[in-house]
Parts: structure tokens; C-alpha cells; sequence
């Protein structure tokens, strides 16, 4: 009697210290079925309208998992991105610091929102900022990178100003501490930064954000030591000095069009193209993750899907802090 007793106190006490040590492996607001009984077709509805815009354009990729980040990193992840500025309100999105977010991320939640809402029974049952979140796991997907299946369950939020995105965003002069308490305030780590960081294995960049690297990085050395010398004289071809600043290069030199670790390979060679991205190498702290992920891709494709279902935890709305928006540009 007693040795069973005992017995049960140490599984109830090895329990909670699982959940003390473990506290984000499960999300207590999010679930992954949240909408099977409310629209039970609903990831099937946004995986098609997905693909139809892929199909259009691969800018959909890189698009719409941008347009994910940046959701989550400013008043969370709740479709506050997408909202257009009114003559009273100027939104998130167009703040300076906007990001020059691609048109065709916010055309696929568009899209999808329609889909969904053709569906009578899910006509404004399906938050945009969900449909956001099963459309970056969608991209992710189509362009060769992992599945994940997808936590849902949230609302969409009630404010969107410009004003809200000051110092929410990393930027790209940002080296390994910035990045790391940046994105420590969000609940990530240092290795879930990094595997997102992965993200700019696709997508494009304008050469603004990144000429002073190889232009006048600093008094004693004009390039950054730290880049490629066959790649820098690649972006200076592409990236002339007197650029038109709407010029946007690959981010990925080598599989631009594709998910995949080869991201980390080219930090291996120093073709990280932003000093954040370069700087996962050079540091010491970072640079074992990027080893690691460089030769194994399962390993970072578990890394990855680790840190983006964190990511869409970030500052989820429930109850009343947030609703279902019927227009995801605009409040109801
Ligand atoms: C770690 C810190 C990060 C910095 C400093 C950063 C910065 C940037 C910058 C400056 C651009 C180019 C924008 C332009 O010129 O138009 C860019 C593009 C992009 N970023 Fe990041 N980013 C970071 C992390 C992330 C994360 C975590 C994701 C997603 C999970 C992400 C996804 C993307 C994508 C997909 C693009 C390409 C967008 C397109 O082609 O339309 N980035 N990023
Ligand atoms: C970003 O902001 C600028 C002005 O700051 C605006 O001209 C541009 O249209 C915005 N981009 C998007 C995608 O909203
Ligand atoms: C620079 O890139 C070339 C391939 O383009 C590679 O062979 C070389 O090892 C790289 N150099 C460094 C220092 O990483």
C-alpha cells in the first residue's frame, strides 16, 4: 500500500516536472483539431486555394511566410498584418518599416478566405489569422520543405497601427545578442531563431538592405570581411551602386525556388547574404547549429517545425481580445 503510494507521488511529481521543464511542447489555447466540428474541410479548402496561387506565382512562398513572421512578431499572431490603413488608422503594414511585404502573401489569405467562406457552413467561422497560419504550413510544404500539421484556434486581433511595429522587427545589421533577445521576448531560443532564420532559403531581397556590406561597411574595410569574395563580386554585378532601389535579388544564390538546409551550407561558405544571416556562422555560439543543420536536413526540418509552432503561439487572441474577421483587411 504504502510503496504504491509512493510509487504515484513520484509519476505525479515527475509529471509536473515535465510540464515545468517542457512548458510550450503543448499549447494550452491552440488545438490541432479546433475546427472539426466548426468547418471540418477547412485545411483541404486552404491547401487548394494555396496551390492555385502558387501555381501563379512562387512569390506565394516566400510571400506568405514572411507576411507569418511578421504577423506574429507584432501584437501576435492575429491577422493584425493584413489590416489596410483608413484615413483614421494607419495600419502595420505600412509602417516605413513595413518591410516591402510581398502583395501576394496577403492575396493568398485573401483567396483562401474566400474559398473557406464559399463553404455556407464556414462562412465567418474561420479566423484570417488561422487561415494565415495553415497557408504558411501550405507554402512551406508545396516549395519542398517539412509538413507539420498546424495548431488553430485564433482570433483575429481588434488594433493595427503603424506605430506598434516600431522595435518589434529584427533588423538586418542585427548580430547574435539583438537577434536573440528580440526573439526571447516571443518565447523563442536561440536554436529556434536560427531555424527560422532558414526561412530566407527562399525569397528575394532589395539590395538596399544589404549594400553597406559590401559597399561601406566600415572606414577600415569597404566589404565585410565575413562575405564571400566570389559572392560579393556576384552582388555587386547584381547590385550595381547606383541601384533602382526597387531591384530584389535571390536570398538563396544557389536553390532560391526551394525549402531546404541549403541555407546553412551557404553560411558554411559565406554566402549569408545579411549580417544576421552571416553571423550564425561566425559567432561561436551559433555555429554548431548551423553545422549540424548544414549536413542533416531531418534534423532541421524537426528544428523548424519545432520553432514554428512556436511562433504561432505567439500573443494568441482568444475570448474577447479578439473576433472572426469577415474582411481580413478590414475590422468588422
Ligand atoms: C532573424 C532575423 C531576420 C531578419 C533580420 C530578417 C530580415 C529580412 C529582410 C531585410 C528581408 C528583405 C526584405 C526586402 O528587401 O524586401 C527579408 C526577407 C524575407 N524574410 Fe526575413 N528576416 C529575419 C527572419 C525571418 C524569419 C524568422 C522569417 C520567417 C519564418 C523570415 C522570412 C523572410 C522571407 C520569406 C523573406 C523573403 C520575402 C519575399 O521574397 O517577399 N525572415 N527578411
Ligand atoms: C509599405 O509602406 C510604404 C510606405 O511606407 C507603402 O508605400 C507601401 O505600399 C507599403 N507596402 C505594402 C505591401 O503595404
Ligand atoms: C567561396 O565560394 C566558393 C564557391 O563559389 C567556394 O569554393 C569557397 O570555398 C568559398 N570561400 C570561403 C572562404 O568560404
Amino acid at each position: 500500500m504504502g510503496r504504491r503510494f509512493n510509487f504515484s507521488v513520484i509519476l505525479i511529481l515527475s509529471f509536473s516536472l515535465n510540464l515545468f521543464l517542457y512548458p510550450r511542447i503543448v499549447s494550452s489555447e491552440l488545438k490541432r483539431n479546433y475546427y472539426a466540428k466548426i468547418c471540418p474541410n477547412v485545411e483541404n479548402i486552404v491547401r487548394k486555394a494555396v496551390e492555385k496561387k502558387f501555381k501563379e506565382t512562387f512569390v506565394t512562398v516566400p510571400g506568405t511566410l514572411r507576411l507569418f513572421f511578421h504577423d506574429c512578431f507584432v501584437e501576435g499572431c492575429d491577422a493584425s498584418v493584413i489590416i489596410q490603413s483608413t484615413e483614421s488608422n494607419k495600419a502595420e503594414k505600412d509602417h516605413p518599416d513595413n518591410l516591402s511585404l510581398a502583395g501576394d502573401g496577403f492575396d493568398t489569405v485573401i483567396k483562401a478566405k474566400q474559398a473557406v467562406d464559399e463553404v455556407s457552413s464556414c462562412k465567418n467561422k474561420v479566423s484570417c489569422a488561422d487561415i494565415l497560419a495553415m497557408a504558411t504550413r501550405d507554402v512551406v510544404a508545396l516549395s519542398g520543405g517539412p509538413s507539420y500539421e498546424v495548431e488553430l484556434g485564433r482570433l483575429d486581433g481588434l488594433s493595427s497601427t503603424a506605430s506598434s511595429v516600431n522595435g518589434k522587427l529584427p533588423h538586418p545589421t542585427f548580430k547574435l545578442n539583438q537577434l536573440n533577445s528580440l526573439f526571447a521576448a516571443h518565447g523563442l531560443n536561440q536554436l529556434d531563431m536560427i531555424a527560422l532564420s532558414a526561412a530566407h532559403t527562399v525569397g528575394f531581397s532589395h539590395c538596399g538592405k544589404f549594400s553597406n556590406r559590401i559597399y561601406n561597411f566600415s572606414p577600415k574595410n569597404p566589404v565585410d570581411p565575413t562575405i564571400n569574395k566570389t559572392y560579393v563580386a556576384e552582388l555587386k554585378q547584381m547590385c550595381p551602386k547606383k541601384v533602382d532601389p526597387r531591384i530584389a535579388i535571390n536570398m538563396d544564390p544557389i536553390t532560391p525556388n526551394t525549402f531546404d538546409n541549403v541555407y546553412f551550407k551557404n553560411l558554411q561558405q559565406h554566402k549569408g547574404l545579411f549580417t544576421s544571416d552571416q553571423i550564425l556562422y561566425t559567432d561561436s555560439r551559433s555555429r554548431p547549429a548551423v553545422n549540424a543543420w548544414a549536413t542533416d536536413s531531418n534534423s532541421f526540418n524537426k528544428a523548424f517545425i519545432t520553432a514554428i509552432t512556436k511562433l504561432g503561439r505567439v500573443g494568441v487572441k482568444t475570448g474577447k481580445n479578439g473576433n472572426i474577421r469577415h474582411d481580413c483587411s478590414a475590422f468588422n
